[in-house]
């Protein structure tokens, strides 16, 4: 039973490659979709991707996922530290998340330290570059634990 891998980029995340690169690196995120996908053949999962620059269409994507996707990989960009609504609706269709950032938010400004998922995500990882989405869906693939059955089993 292949798990079913949620990838949701927030905004400005669709500019990844071309963004400040000497913080975020020069891989696109078309480039680590693909290789989210290639990767999850080899752990029986499957890769569905979704980036937004808009809160909105996030929780949408989020409710859409419920009862259907197993494990949610997010990063939620900008949106970590400033949204509740990203938080309610990850809580209330119940599916576990992965936290993801790409840089280490730690060592940047002190707005970024505050995130409004991670005392309710399964994993956070921060600051691995890009290389942190392979460890996500590979944790994700392997390790979380499932909290619902998917509705199309
Ligand atoms: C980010 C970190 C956030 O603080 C920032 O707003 C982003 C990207 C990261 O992947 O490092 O857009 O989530």
């Amino acid at each position: 039973m292949s798990r079913r891998i949620l990838i949701i980029n927030g905004p400005n995340l669709n500019l990844l490659g071309t963004r400040e690169p000497h913080i975020y690196g020069s891989t696109t995120l078309d480039d680590v979709i693909a290789l989210a996908k290639s990767q999850a053949k080899g752990l029986d999962a499957e890769i569905e991707a979704f980036q937004s620059n808009h809160e909105g269409a996030i929780v949408d994507r989020l409710h859409a996922a419920r009862g259907v996707v197993d494990v949610v990989v997010i990063n939620p960009g900008a949106y970590t530290h400033t949204s509740v609504a990203i938080r309610d609706a990850l809580l209330g269709v119940e599916i576990p998340f992965v936290e993801m950032h790409i840089s280490n938010v730690h060592a940047r400004e002190e707005f970024r330290k505050k995130s409004y998922l991670s005392d309710k995500a399964e994993a956070v990882i921060c600051g691995l570059g890009t290389f942190g989405y392979t460890a996500a869906v590979e944790f994700a693939a392997k390790h979380v634990k499932l909290k619902s059955k998917k509705a199309h089993l």
